[in-house]
């Protein structure tokens, strides 16, 4: 039986048309969002570029910072616009907007109470939300391969994944360890298992194995996905032992070495983003990762160079032990500084160089320091500071206090720019500074930091060392600097005895 029309033919024509026309409409309005959003994807990258560009250099780093701040808005917004108009659910839409604002409210509390000294831990924490992230999205990728995935490409897909997951585990695993080690809930000494490259070698294999199993069990032979669960099974086990590589392999670097580890975690967050990317065909998420996993690299790179660490050495871990014997027994007697005796000797000198470290930070003392700095140029006298690449705890962390403190970028030299007029230098300030002025690092073969480039502060004429006791640095070496002739040292707090000779010079 035929049901007669529901409406006039006539008034249905025009209908059909309406449709016809909207749909192209609509079709016509989506192509020009997805290129706007392209667009729009292209200028954050440039920004991104332009971002690292200027936070190469001192005074351009605060445009550097904010072109990346504007170019990550435009992400964001581009990527809210691009969910919005995808037509989810209402539930969806409520569960990300609950995650995304939760997120905001963490990030911001924790950015903003987060000291200086603790930025480290911080950023070895974010880079394991990364490798959890990416671990989490190749997973789901795997769940729903058809929802995105041409089946022509599923092969490719599935080593997107494979390769996804194992980086982003390595980077969870290995990021937990570093922030733990950086806040020495786990001591700082290497741990060297017998046979630990054999280990790795093996794990390697295992996963490359694994590999191979899922990518033949993730699809039938007509490419459709494979519901038999032995690729999740294949993919769950390395996710596993990529954790345990993870966890091994940062827990083999020593002390030391651990800022190379926080800039080559950060270099792997950047590529397990990159490879998080390709699985969601982000193109803006694949760039970026490619920027933050390259500029890691490089930064891992220089800072090896820096310490005259070989950098396959240091990824492979178990440096920062020592070269195998005990090290050399530190003694003799201390010499101790009165807050009269440094003016003394200030108010003799005519070249001064400060070396700022950790303990400048822990105490604040820039400000105050930057105080003295004025007095004493106003006498006359040359006064530079000289920065080792690994003081403090973060790259850049002293020049990032000096320049919070008003002191001229010019003065503030690097060790290279430095370390051969130390024997012509009437007097040295070491405030808070340990490991980086160990001359252990160049006489004692045998010790945890043998090799490491140092301040060499033993050679000028005077130098006198402020710290509250005679207590080691980071990588936990006793320092012979304290015991040597022309060494001095005046214990307090050094916020608290900068001070002090701020007072005595403003007097003078
Ligand atoms: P450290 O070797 O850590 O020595 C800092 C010294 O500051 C300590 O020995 C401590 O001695 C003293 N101190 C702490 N609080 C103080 C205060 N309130 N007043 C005065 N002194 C205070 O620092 P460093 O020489 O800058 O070397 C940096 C170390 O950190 C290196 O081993 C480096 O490899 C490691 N590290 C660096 C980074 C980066 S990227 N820069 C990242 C992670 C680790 P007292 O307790 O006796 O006062």
């Amino acid at each position: 039986m035929t049901h007669p029309p529901l409406l006039n033919p006539m008034f249905q024509n025009v209908i059909d048309m309406d449709l016809t026309s909207t749909q192209l409409l609509a079709n016509e309005m989506l192509s020009i969002a997805d290129s706007s959003a392209k667009v729009a994807y292209l200028a954050a990258a440039v920004l991104f570029v332009l971002s690292l560009a200027g936070l190469s250099k001192q005074t351009t780093a605060r445009r550097g910072n904010l072109l990346g701040i504007i170019g990550m808005l435009i992400a964001i917004a581009v990527t809210i616009v691009a969910m919005l108009s995808a037509g989810h659910t209402m539930a969806v839409y409520t569960m990300m907007a609950v995650a995304i604002t939760a997120a905001v409210i963490v990030g911001a509390i924790l950015a903003a109470r987060v000291p200086m000294t603790g930025m480290p831990e911080l950023v070895a924490m974010l880079h394991s939300f990364v490798g959890l992230a990416a671990v989490l999205v190749g997973i789901s990728s795997h769940l729903e391969p058809h929802a995105t995935v041409p089946s022509g490409e599923l092969l490719i897909h599935d080593i997107e994944i494979f390769i996804g997951v194992f980086i982003g585990a390595i980077t969870f695993t290995g990021s937990i360890i570093a922030f733990l080690k950086l806040r020495g809930t786990i001591g700082g000494k290497p741990l060297t298992l017998p046979g630990r490259h054999l280990i790795n070698l093996t794990m390697l294999a295992g996963c490359i194995g694994l590999g191979i199993w899922f990518c033949q069990e993730a699809h039938t032979a007509d490419g459709s996905h494979n519901e038999n669960g032995q690729a999740m099974t294949a993919l769950l086990v390395m996710t596993g032992i990529a954790s345990l590589i993870g966890v091994h392999l940062v827990m083999a670097i020593g002390g030391a070495d651990m800022p190379v580890v926080v800039s080559m975690l950060n270099s792997y967050s950047g590529w397990a983003a990159s490879a998080a990317g390709f699985m969601l065909k982000n193109h803006l998420l694949i760039a970026t990762g490619a920027l933050v996993g390259s500029s890691g690299a490089i930064l891992s790179y220089i800072m090896c160079a820096a310490m005259n660490r070989s950098f396959i050495s240091v990824i492979l871990g178990g440096f920062g032990g020592g070269g195998g014997g005990p090290a050399a027994a530190v003694e003799g007697t201390v010499t101790e500084f009165s807050i009269d005796d440094t003016i003394d000797m200030l108010e003799e000198s005519n070249s001064i160089v400060i070396v700022p470290g950790y303990g400048m930070a822990v105490a604040q003392a820039q400000h105050s320091l930057a105080e003295v700095v004025k007095i004493l140029q106003s006498k006359e006298k040359q006064v530079r500071f000289a920065i080792h690449p690994v003081a403090g705890r973060l790259p850049g962390h002293m020049n990032v206090l000096l320049a919070e403190a008003n002191v001229p970028y010019d003065i503030v030299l690097e060790m290279d720019e430095i370390n051969d007029e130390m024997p012509d230098t009437d007097a040295i300030l070491v405030i808070g500074a340990n490991d980086i002025v160990n001359p252990a690092a160049l006489e004692d073969p045998n010790s945890p930091i043998a090799g490491m480039p140092v301040l060499e502060v033993w050679k000028a004429n005077n130098c006198v060392v402020m710290k509250r006791g005679l207590a080691t640095g980071y990588a936990g070496v006793d320092n012979p600097l304290f015991y040597k002739d022309n060494t001095q040292m005046l214990f307090g707090d050094a916020k608290q005895n900068v001070d002090a000779i701020l007072r005595a010079l403003q007097g003078s």
